[in-house]
């Protein structure tokens, strides 16, 4: 249905799939989160998910949501935070973005994705999970809550215990991160991604500020 220029979708009467095509088409662009774990047998896994945010700083909370296998099995990434409660959140740079697709391939249960990707685990500090050499930044996170959205998805709360972001982009006393040289990518709908290199400044006004520039020049003379 078209209203005054807008389509018009009722969720109730859209099939799951419909309302995910409208979703990731229009929420974009999603940061991605490649997330490292380990499986209680002490192989690595490696996956991108771009349900993904950080809800809060105080506490510190990453947020992802995983799908469940069709056959409503947990994706292995699920499984081995259920199991281990840890994981790492890798950020995604244009550099490593192929490498991250790999990891995405269904790869037989057990696969260690980061070798197959080429990519280069380095032990955990804060967490038992690897984190990866490549990625400009690793967040390492002990699993805080799971919310459950029906038998095929679930929300993964995890609280960040430490980061770690390449010496080069990130100011030790201020904490300013160079988010040009982070180079971070986005996922779109479909199969398109988008890259973080055109930013620009938009300073929120003070109140003062605000009124300041909206009042009327005074009349003089
Ligand atoms: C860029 C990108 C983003 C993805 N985001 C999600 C997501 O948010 N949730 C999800 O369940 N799967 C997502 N996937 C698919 C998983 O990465 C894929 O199912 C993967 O094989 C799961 O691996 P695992 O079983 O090792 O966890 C995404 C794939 C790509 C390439």
């Amino acid at each position: 249905m078209t209203i005054d220029g807008y389509k018009r979708f009722d969720f109730a009467d859209l099939s799951a799939r419909d309302r995910y095509k409208l979703l990731i088409g229009t929420v974009v662009p999603r940061p991605i989160a490649l997330i490292t774990t380990v499986s209680p047998d002490g192989v690595y896994n490696a996956a991108p998910y771009s349900f993904f945010n950080c809800l809060s700083a105080d506490p510190a909370i990453l947020a992802v949501g995983v799908e469940n296998h069709a056959d409503m099995s947990f994706k292995d990434t699920a499984y081995n935070i259920r199991m281990t409660e840890e994981f790492t959140v890798n950020i995604v740079d244009d550099a490593m973005a192929e490498a991250m697709n790999v990891c995405a391939v269904a790869f037989p249960q057990g696969t260690d994705e980061l070798a197959e990707a080429g990519l280069t685990a380095i032990p955990g500090s804060f967490v038992s999970s690897p984190r990866i050499a490549e990625a400009p930044a690793a967040f390492e996170c002990r699993r805080h809550m799971t919310l459950e959205l029906g038998k095929s998805r679930e929300i993964i709360l995890g609280e960040v215990k430490g980061v770690y972001i390449r010496d080069s982009l990130v100011d030790s006393d201020t904490k300013y991160v160079d988010q040009i040289a982070l180079d971070a990518v986005g996922r779109m709908g479909g199969h398109g991604y988008a890259r973080t290199r055109d930013q620009f400044d938009l300073k929120t006004p003070s109140l003062a500020e605000w009124q300041q520039n909206t009042q009327p020049t005074a009349e003089t003379g």
